[in-house]
């Protein structure tokens, strides 16, 4: 979700239902083969980098059962797992309909694939990146409960016009969020796991800051939306997380909360509980603009 779909006015397609639900598209054997591909890339840099609920949640769902899953079959297992399930949507939806998915446990995945020519880069989210990059983490019983009330809170956002805020969240947990196992570092952001690039530079690299989740902080937070991440913020479990976010009364935050973020994406502030303190060398030259993965 970038920052642009909170302002852009979306056409329903023709094709697509009131609830923007739309068929599973049927995909030729190059589709498949870039699936396959594409699996067989990540595979070589997740171990000891991806968190342990995602690698059990590949396994339990079997993704790599050759070409581009089937969502009803997906969500068989999913259903029995954690009551959640997959549907196919355009490539964006508007906010309420997401919210409206989430909070009824539906994770809508966008149905195209990527081609080999945006192989390493595309700007809106593709069924590798949904299914591949966040359904696996829909297994743990206590992030799927975070994903319903995420869903929850969006309308309780839109409410207060706190969608900005409320999606900086989103980007620096459900995307790019961290978490600490028996001290390491690993990533369980789906924005991480599904691209080439950020899986070692947001857990190895010395350039970009962690710190610890700060639930009003991160709200206030700006963020990279074409390139690697300058601050990731990291946890210390799920149940971490969700207690950090259900717990609150985000009304009493929300009129607290200015209309525009306070902190640059490298800013680091007195009351940060900082893990390590980045070089920001990769800001400071300038980043490379473009080595971006969708969200
Ligand atoms: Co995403």
């Amino acid at each position: 979700m970038s920052e642009d779909v909170y302002t852009a006015p979306l056409q329903r397609p023709a094709h697509v239902g009131e609830d923007w639900l739309e068929k599973q598209s049927t995909y030729d054997s190059e589709d498949d083969a870039i699936w396959n591909d594409l699996y067989a890339r990540q595979m070589e840099l997740l171990p000891g980098r991806a968190c342990t609920a995602f690698m059990r949640g590949l396994d339990k769902l079997n993704l790599d059962r050759g070409g581009v899953p089937d969502f009803g079959e997906i969500s068989e297992e999913l259903k029995q797992q954690t009551g959640w399930s997959v549907v196919a949507v355009p490539a964006l939806v508007p906010d309420h309909v997401f919210f409206y998915h989430l909070a009824n446990r539906r994770f809508p995945a966008g149905n195209f694939i990527r081609t080999r020519e945006t192989f390493d880069y595309i700007q809106e989210p593709d069924v590798f990146h949904d299914v591949f990059g966040h359904v696996p983490m829909l297994t743990d019983p206590v992030f799927a409960d975070y994903m319903e009330a995420y869903g929850k809170a969006g309308w309780r956002a839109m409410q207060y016009n706190r969608l900005k805020a409320l999606g900086a969240l989103y980007w620096y947990t459900v995307e790019f969020g961290l978490i600490l196992e028996e001290g390491d570092l690993r990533a369980y952001g789906a924005g991480i796991l599904s691209g080439p690039t950020e899986v070692r530079f947001s857990v190895e690299a010395k350039s970009p800051n962690r710190i610890m989740l700060d639930v009003d902080r991160v709200m206030r937070t700006d963020y990279v939306i074409s390139d690697l991440q300058n601050t990731y913020f990291v946890i210390e479990s799920f149940e971490d997380l969700f207690h950090k976010t259900e717990g609150r009364d985000f009304a009493k935050l929300y009129e607290r909360l200015p209309m525009h973020f306070t902190y640059a994406t490298t800013a680091v502030i007195d009351t940060d509980d900082v893990i390590q303190l980045g070089t920001q060398e990769y800001a400071l030259r300038g980043g490379r603009g473009s080595s971006a993965r969708p969200v």
